[in-house]
């Protein structure tokens, strides 16, 4: 008697999906981004190949990057901000009409899962080829990004078949995070003055992120608002791009209809589109909550269910019609909490759809044309 094999069932486990399998993998994926690379006894970042002073002579920052992983350059972009550097974020198909002057002072990160998209490269090269530093943030040792950037970072997340991206985007975002802080510190001479905080957070994100997982309601949100007739999500800051990385998730795997927002902007127009039909998930990460949680009540006086995506005991949960957990957090670490809660409850949206989770129609793991 012959066994049907097929190696992709079995590399499965005893999740349904490969994309259920891999948001379970976040906790060892970041566990793994960060072994060797962060000391939060001694508030140190250590990054092989980007020791301190490698961006002394830096001036701007630009990452380029498409689908999942621009949102992640995005996340990338306000923590350099947010750390005194100029940084920009921009859509790699866009950068040979629209990119910013480059110069030898340019630092381009191209932020890139496989390191084989073909926008990605082309922006890449273009970068080299004004004379930037180029660094890739890749998860493939030996990808055209890697050989062709100056420098490659890996983010070491293990192989993702699911097409949705979820764990490189969260071992992304954390990777930018650090040499975030590294070229801040280079540029400032001194390292942050919260590093120490920031380094204990993000080692204790894998045990938060176990800890969500094990707890999340997610599925029960999931078939509360099925067959709405539009999801929103709503976010500023950090969450403002975990807010775009929810619904782009949502929009891949279920096909359903999903825009993301900054939280202040839905007044300027998209609050034309709520309705009682139109749930808003709201992700509060502690950057002017207060305004976000305005924002949010806007929508759900013209009728939109609320849900808010928060910690415990967050001022939200009392106003939103439902909540998702997400453990407190001090540091700038809330919005990959609060994504880890959105990606399930995509998952959970595109099963009750019946839809095939891991292959959506039309889309490819990576897409190599232009
Ligand atoms: C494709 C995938 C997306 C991915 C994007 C960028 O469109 O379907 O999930 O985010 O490519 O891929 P990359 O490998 O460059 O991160």
């Amino acid at each position: 008697e012959t066994i049907e094999w097929d190696p992709e069932q079995a590399g499965k486990g005893e999740f349904d999906h490969f994309m259920l399998k891999e948001i379970h993998e976040q906790p060892t994926a970041l566990t793994q981004a960060l072994e060797g690379r962060i000391d939060p006894e001694h508030g140190r970042i250590a990054l092989a190949d980007f020791e301190p002073g490698t961006f002394t002579d830096i001036e701007s920052v630009q990452l380029i990057a498409c689908g999942t992983s621009y949102h992640a350059a995005l996340y990338g972009s306000l923590v350099l901000n947010q750390a005194g550097v100029h940084a920009t974020a921009l859509l790699a198909n866009e950068y040979s009409v629209s990119s910013p002057p480059i110069d030898d002072d340019t630092l381009v990160i191209a932020v890139t899962q496989s390191g084989e998209t073909a926008d990605t490269l082309n922006a890449l090269r273009q970068a080299n080829a004004e004379g930037a530093t180029t660094v890739t943030v890749t998860n493939v040792v030996g990808s055209t990004a890697a050989r062709e950037a100056d420098e490659a970072l890996f983010i070491r997340a293990g192989p993702e078949i699911g097409v949705a991206a979820t764990k490189t985007f969260s071992s992304q975002a954390v990777m930018l995070t650090l040499l975030g802080q590294r070229i801040a510190a280079d540029l400032r001479g001194e390292p942050p003055a919260d590093l120490e905080t920031l380094l204990a957070e993000l080692a204790a994100m894998p045990d938060a992120i176990a800890g969500l997982l094990e707890d999340s309601d997610a599925d029960a949100i999931a078939d509360r608002y099925a067959n709405s007739q539009s999801y929103f999500f709503i976010g500023r800051g950090l969450g403002f791009s975990v807010a775009l990385e929810g619904a782009l998730k949502f929009k891949e795997i279920t096909y359903e209809h999903a825009e993301g927002f900054a939280s202040g902007e839905l007044k300027h127009g998209p609050l034309a589109l709520v309705t009682p039909e139109t749930p808003v998930f709201a992700v509060f990460t502690g950057e002017e909550d207060e305004k976000t949680l305005k924002n949010a009540e806007e929508a759900q006086t013209r009728g939109a269910p609320v849900i808010a995506v928060c910690p415990a005991g967050h001022r939200a949960v009392d106003v939103a019609d439902d909540h998702l957990e997400i453990p407190e957090m001090e540091a700038d670490l809330a919005g990959l909490l609060a994504n880890v809660q959105l990606q399930l409850v995509s998952y959970y949206a595109a099963e009750l759809l019946g839809r095939p989770i891991d292959k959506p129609r039309n889309l490819a793991k990576s897409v190599t044309v232009e």
